[in-house]
């Protein structure tokens, strides 16, 4: 299959990294390594920690920088009492874009649940805010060959209730667990399988169209050094990229994938 018109979505995720100062500067740094080319090409987004937010929206904002203002989680419910918890309304109030959703790290620290997760996926769609729902194995359902079981159950629970539309405008990270933070990536033939079947999953659920517009990103220890082999694979449209997100010029070296190709 020859590589698709759809634009490849960059996204940093910060985790717990970066306070509102911090935050600032690396956008600031980020923007003046960017150019027109890369976001002609490339669509980005940083999703900076809650507190972080409002500072880094006024600044793209500002100095008009074409950076998408993205955020890790949220809740499902509008509001009410969940101490601690983050309304998607508040999100969509700071002009976010994107939305992890389900990302491994609260599935396994948080208890995140795939029922959560779609309820999740479906209050940032209510509210005209993209989710990016995560998926992937760990390294003992790898080795046991359980990873396409796996993702394609998680894919279809994340999915459900959703309408053919609604599922076209989405991105799914596929993130294997053991590739995370561990310098460890998958190969871009590995990498390429997995988000082959995840589109072959969503066009099971929502129908062929929806599948050829849905973004599928791979991540888990992307860099520089392994973005351009990874994004000419048929099925990746883009990456979530973590550590490597955290330095601007690590962040833009990936971006700029796209000018090797
Ligand atoms: P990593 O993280 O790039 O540090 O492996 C990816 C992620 O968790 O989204």
């Amino acid at each position: 299959m020859a590589k698709s018109t759809r634009t490849p979505l960059i996204s940093g995720n910060w985790k717990m990294h970066h306070n509102h100062f911090e935050a600032i500067s690396t956008v600031q740094k980020l923007s003046y390594l960017l150019t027109k080319d890369d976001y002609e090409a490339v669509d980005v987004s940083v999703h900076p920690p809650f507190t972080d937010l409002r500072s880094v929206q006024t600044v793209l904002e500002a100095d008009e920088i074409p950076i998408a203002l993205g955020a890790q989680h949220c809740h499902w419910e509008e509001k009410g009492a969940f101490t601690g918890e983050i309304s998607p309304a508040f999100l969509a109030k700071l002009n976010v874009t994107y939305v992890i959703c389900g990302h491994s790290e609260r599935r396994e620290l948080f208890g995140e649940t795939d029922e959560m997760v779609n309820a999740k996926a479906k209050a940032i769609l209510k509210w005209d805010m993209t989710p990016i729902i995560c998926c992937g194995e760990t390294l003992e359902e790898r080795e046991a060959g359980g990873t396409d079981a796996k993702v394609a159950g998680q894919v279809r629970a994340a999915l459900s209730g959703l309408t053919p539309e609604q599922v076209a405008g989405l991105v799914i990270a596929y993130e294997p667990i053991w590739a995370i933070g561990t310098g460890r990536t998958a190969s871009a033939d590995d990498a390429q399988a997995v988000c082959s079947l995840v589109r072959a999953t969503v066009a099971e659920v929502a129908g062929a169209e929806a599948a050829e517009s849905v973004r599928i990103q791979y991540g888990g220890s992307v860099k520089a050094a392994n973005a351009v082999e990874l994004m000419a694979q048929p099925d990746i449209d883009g990456a979530l990229v973590g550590g490597a997100s955290l330095v601007a010029e690590d962040f833009a070296g990936i971006v700029q994938f796209h000018a090797a190709t």
